[in-house]
């Protein structure tokens, strides 16, 4: 099985578009979401409306979903992530509200596991250090492990020969990485698709994944969109000009 993997695509439906183009293009069996799929952006309900009719779906809840449809408190949050909280609160309708509600924080399949941050906090932890990923590992029962939230491509696994016996990697575009297998499973992996609709590590470009099950690959793809598509619709929802700004930068 071929799935095409994202997160984070935080109501960019130009973004989105784009990444989900390319599976089709691709012809992958499914679809793993690793959350957050509103906030920040200008189109919450088209955007949910688009991932739920996916086919072969595997989809979890982040801390904006949850915050969007009241589970979590906003006060935490940052003015900008608040103020398009609760603004995406008020545009989404029932229906996709109940949906989003329907989901849980994580998802255990015979193949794969997801959750938004970390299993020990799922919506909450970002999955940032070796060490966070070492404190997490008893809390995994099959692996490979697919996360969101840090809106950064990422690879974490199990390795004696490097420090606390972790190898931390940053996938760049194209980059691929092989599921290594031991006698008794899997090593310990974890896997970051990156942001689809907001990515931070400077590269403006959708992220987005393949993970081909069969063959035990993970591969990175970044994918150019219309950016300034999204950025007017963000400028005439009244959103903060902020989140307009960062797309443009990768931040
Ligand atoms: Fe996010």
């Amino acid at each position: 099985m071929v799935y095409g993997v994202f997160s984070d695509v935080h109501s960019n439906m130009e973004a989105l578009t784009a990444v989900l183009d390319f599976f089709e293009d691709f012809e992958v069996d499914g679809y793993i979401c690793c959350g957050d799929m509103v906030g920040y952006g200008p189109e919450p309900e088209e955007t949910v409306q688009r991932i739920r009719k996916l086919k072969n779906l595997h989809c979890i809840i982040g801390n904006h979903d949850l915050a969007v449809v009241g589970l979590m408190d906003v006060e935490w949050f940052n003015p900008y992530a608040k103020a398009a909280a609760l603004w995406s609160r008020d545009t989404i309708s029932m229906e996709t509200k109940h949906w989003l509600q329907s989901l849980t924080a994580k998802i255990e399949r015979p193949d794969f596991t997801v959750v938004h941050g970390t299993p020990r906090k799922p919506p909450e932890e970002y999955l940032l250090s070796a060490a966070q990923f070492k404190d997490n590992m008893p809390l995994v029962h099959v692996w490979p492990l697919f996360v969101g939230h840090s809106h950064m491509p990422l690879c974490f696994r199990v390795n004696k020969d490097e420090p606390l016996g972790i190898e931390t990697m940053i996938l760049e575009d194209h980059q691929q990485v092989e599921i290594q297998r031991m006698p008794y499973g899997i090593v310990p992996t974890a896997f970051n698709p990156g942001s689809a609709g907001q990515p931070r590590d400077q590269d403006k470009r959708a992220s987005c994944a393949l993970f081909d099950s069969d063959k035990g690959t993970f591969r990175i793809i970044r994918l150019n969109y219309d950016i300034t598509a999204t950025q007017n619709k963000i400028r005439n929802a009244g959103l903060p000009e902020f989140l307009a700004l960062r797309l443009a930068f990768g931040q």
